[in-house]
């Protein structure tokens, strides 16, 4: 049987620890590198790394994700975000391989009328994190034709600091909680974006070649950060005896954060056309972490 190398970045963030912990199909040999093994702005490692390893296809899941962070240190976030993609679309020309590279719903300004944006809808970022990542998508677009850009927003699991760990131990730690009730996202659940990752590499390395360009990929259904809390502590109520009050406020409320957009659900029904993946509720998504964090 003849062997797929699938190189993945940032192996130990979420998404790279979902992807890990899916079962993988049987020809595939998956290179991990966390930050340690490859740190994607040293642009001259990360080039011997890749040729080390010889991939058929690379993801990349490294990033500068935390959104505050972007603002403090921008000269960080571009080397991330934005050479540091464009020197992997550059590298991976240079040995004709494909790469799924992980976006973002923060390159919108969450101006669209409450409609859900399209791939091709114009972006706008307010903050560093969604500028650097637009920057990022450009490069790629521009430095390689095999590529796949895959949008996904607000993600959570049950692997890392996410929306769903770091408010559980809020719960745990505090009697009182706000959070905003206007900015609407669209959850999506790491192991959701890990499948998909494999079904869209599985279809290019079989020669898909209408696979390539930018998808959306997002739970369903949008709801503001205040919903998703209610919806955790829904699920965690059997397993603790804990019940802060958790009350909404408003994003003017919380001065000195970066801007977010007040509307940013995607709409992904060209990935549905294309490979066939349908959104999924992330309630599931939800109890399924929940089961493995408490459970
Ligand atoms: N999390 C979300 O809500 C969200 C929403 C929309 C889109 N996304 C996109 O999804 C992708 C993955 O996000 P995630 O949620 O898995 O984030 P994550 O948990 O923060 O993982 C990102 C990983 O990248 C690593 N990394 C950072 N700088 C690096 C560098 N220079 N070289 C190599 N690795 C580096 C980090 O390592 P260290 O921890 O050691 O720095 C971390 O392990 C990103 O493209 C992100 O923009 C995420």
């Amino acid at each position: 049987m003849a062997v797929n190398r699938i190189m993945l970045l940032g192996a130990n963030g979420q998404i790279g620890q979902a992807l890990r912990a899916e079962p993988l199909p049987a020809d595939w040999q998956l290179g991990v590198y966390g930050h340690a093994e490859c740190d994607i702005t040293n642009h001259r490692a990360t080039q011997q790394t890749i040729r080390n390893f010889k991939p058929d296809l690379v993801v990349n899941a490294a990033a500068m994700t935390a959104v505050d962070q972007c603002e403090k240190e921008p000269d960080k976030a571009v080397a991330a975000n934005f050479e540091a993609p464009a020197n992997l679309a550059a590298q991976c020309s240079a040995i004709d391989v494909p790469l799924i590279h992980l976006s973002t719903d923060y390159v919108f300004d969450g101006d669209n009328g409450n409609v859900p944006y399209k791939p091709d809808a114009p972006m706008n970022p307010l903050g560093i994190y969604g500028n650097t990542k637009m920057m990022g998508e450009e490069s790629v677009r521009h430095e390689l034709a095999w590529h796949v850009i895959l949008r996904v927003s607000s993600v959570f699991s049950a692997f890392g600091a996410n929306i769903l760990t770091k408010t559980l131990k809020m719960l745990d730690e505090k009697d009182e909680l706000k959070f905003v009730n206007d900015q609407i996202s669209s959850p999506t659940y790491a192991p959701d974006i890990a499948k998909t990752i494999i079904v869209m590499a599985e279809a290019i390395l079989r020669g898909h070649s209408g696979g390539f360009g930018t998808f959306h990929l997002c739970g369903e259904p949008p709801c503001s950060r205040y919903d998703l809390v209610q919806a955790i502590m829904e699920a965690y109520a059997p397993h603790t005896t804990r019940r802060p009050s958790i009350l909404p406020a408003a994003t003017a409320d919380f001065p000195g954060f970066a801007a977010r957009p007040a509307y940013s659900v995607l709409d992904c029904s060209s990935l549905r056309a294309v490979y066939g993946i349908e959104q999924k509720p992330w309630r599931e998504g939800l109890a399924e972490a929940m089961q493995k964090l408490k459970g």
